[in-house]
């Protein structure tokens, strides 16, 4: 028998069952598993449908809820990261969600959690973002059938996305074949993503053929090793922006995904970002649903 992982801080930490498991409960009626519990969001990073999406989920589940903001704590007087978290979990605290701009805060967090807490990764650098992972799996899943038919391209600036790196381990784990990663030669330039087993392609035209789903990834200017010049910006634009053209190389009934924030005439046009084969807001509403199911399936409920 499997033991129910504490933390959840990358697709690592799941077997393919629990993140099967995860993505059912997600679409099952649940119970207030958190009552009498207490949750803390730290986010030393900006965030709109993240945090919100947790503290809902949270309070859907009947926790008590602290947001806490870098901006308005401690950590501007000089405070260490692990000196905050360690003030929080003294405060009996069940569950700290954590967004950090540093790849390994949230491992951090869980090296010396007390055995009650469990810590959740809400992103962390250019390393991972599980949950948003499983709310991608899980809008998938609404959709199409069979993971393992599915053909699946991932584009933009994916060595620098934690999206495109939880998402790929995800996919991994339920047998996607078919997974191809596009973008210019610069955003392809990562130890983890050579290492990643899926099909590089520097053009749309050959990437996006008969593809059943496609994310586009938002260009992370904070992480940015290679800064854009304006003429590549242009580039970016002509060849990689997701516009109506592009997009009918896909398959008929392809689905178009974002996590968000959106760079509209950037990475995607709104006549596709608004049109019927996104389902960027699906996405957001399942962004409650998946993390109550990650909540209560880390609690043992
Ligand atoms: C992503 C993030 O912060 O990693 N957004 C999100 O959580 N929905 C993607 C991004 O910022 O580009």
């Amino acid at each position: 028998m499997s033991v129910t992982p504490r933390h959840l801080l990358s697709i690592d930490d799941l077997s393919k069952q629990d993140l099967l498991t995860i993505l059912d409960k997600a679409q099952q009626p649940q119970q207030s598993v958190l009552q009498h519990k207490t949750v803390i969001n730290l986010f030393f990073e900006a965030s709109t449908r993240t945090r919100i999406s947790f503290e809902l989920a949270a309070k859907r589940l009947g926790a008590d809820v602290v947001n806490f903001l870098e901006i308005a704590s401690s950590t501007q007087k000089g405070e260490t990261v692990l000196d905050t978290f360690l003030t929080v979990q003294a405060m009996h605290t069940d569950v700290v969600v954590v967004r950090h701009r540093e790849n390994g805060i949230p491992a951090l967090f869980a090296k010396h959690a007390q055995p009650h807490v469990s810590v959740i990764n809400a992103g962390d650098g250019t390393h991972e973002h599980p949950t948003q992972a499983i709310l991608d799996m899980l809008t998938i899943r609404q959709h199409k059938k069979n993971f393992s038919d599915l053909s699946i391209a991932i584009v933009g600036d994916v060595a620098n996305s934690r999206v495109a790196q939880s998402d790929i381990k995800a996919l991994q784990k339920l047998e996607v074949r078919d997974i191809r990663v596009i973008g210019p030669e610069y955003f392809l330039k990562s130890d983890w993503l050579q290492q990643a087993d899926v099909s590089l392609f520097q053009d749309m035209k050959s990437g996006l053929t008969g593809v059943d789903v496609v994310i586009m990834l938002r260009i992370q200017k904070e992480r940015l090793s290679h800064h854009l010049s304006e003429k590549e910006q242009q580039e970016f634009i002509q060849h990689f922006c997701l516009d109506a053209n592009k997009l009918a190389i896909a398959n008929k009934d392809v689905i178009v995904m974002h996590p968000g924030p959106m760079n509209r005439g950037i990475e995607i046009t709104s006549d596709i970002a608004d049109g019927k084969h996104a389902v960027i807001f699906q996405q957001v509403a399942n962004g409650v649903l998946a993390r109550m199911a990650v909540m209560s399936f880390l609690q043992g409920k």
